[in-house]
């Protein structure tokens, strides 16, 4: 049982959102528990203030290190790196982050427990990065206006591939980027839609020219969306 536990300023912002589709079932099956929290909860003074200015001067706020530090103390019971059990990873969600991958996201399915934390405003204290997290996540060269959309990103790659997360437990295995590749395209009915057609060896019943035709439309999608899946070794 994996243990998923986010820490964000708009806990509102996940409400529904692991309510769907196989996270929703990988839940009630209980192969994953998810938790989220408000970080106004870790604050001590009466307005609850999760951040400040920034040193050193400059727009934005910064959210402050305290409630951060003592929110994953108890979540994960410890407030800095060396003291977490082997199977807990503590992430920072941000735009510095080491890019999100399919590999990762097999990585992290492997805890017990995933500590997410959404950033916010103009950044987080660098010292979350530097004491507390094992490791600082982004999902891709764009800014979000916080890490709650990433959170979800990641936490969803991840329980997907979680064991009887899917139907089959193979199904995971012949997906794009598990052998860096794009998937082949997919038809379903009618055999032909204002004036397409599915390529007719779809139809002939023919196992190995299918397969044949899949690797190629593979390889060609592959060649012109992502090129450089071609290039590096995976
Ligand atoms: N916060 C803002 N932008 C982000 C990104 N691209 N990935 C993760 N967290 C973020």
């Amino acid at each position: 049982m994996l243990r998923v536990d986010i820490i964000t300023i708009f806990p509102e912002f996940f409400r529904e959102a692991f309510d769907y589709g196989i996270i929703r079932r990988a839940r009630a099956a209980g192969i994953v528990e998810i938790a989220t929290h408000d970080l106004r909860r870790w604050t001590s003074d009466k307005h609850h203030v999760v951040d400040d200015r920034p040193f050193g001067g400059g727009d934005g706020m910064v959210l402050k290190p305290e409630p951060i530090f003592a929110a994953v103390e108890e979540l994960a019971g410890a407030s800095k790196r060396e003291g977490f059990g082997p199977g807990t990873r503590v992430v920072l969600l941000t735009p510095q982050g080491k890019v999100f991958s399919q590999s990762l996201a097999a990585d992290l399915s492997q805890s017990e427990q995933v500590v997410l934390i959404c950033g916010r405003y103009e950044g987080v204290d660098e010292r979350v990065a530097a004491a507390l997290v094992t490791d600082e996540i982004s999902i891709g060269d764009y800014i979000l206006s916080g890490g709650e959309p990433a959170a979800l990103v990641v936490a969803d790659a991840m329980i997907r591939l979680l064991p009887g997360a899917l139907g089959s437990e193979t199904s995971a295995e012949n997906e794009s980027f598990s052998e860096n590749l794009l998937d082949f395209p997919q038809y379903t009915r009618p055999p032909e839609f204002r004036g397409m057609r599915v390529p007719e060896v779809l139809l002939t019943g023919n196992h190995a020219e299918i397969a044949r035709w899949r690797r190629e439309a593979a390889m060609r999608k592959t060649r012109s969306h992502r090129p450089d899946l071609l290039k590096e070794k995976g």
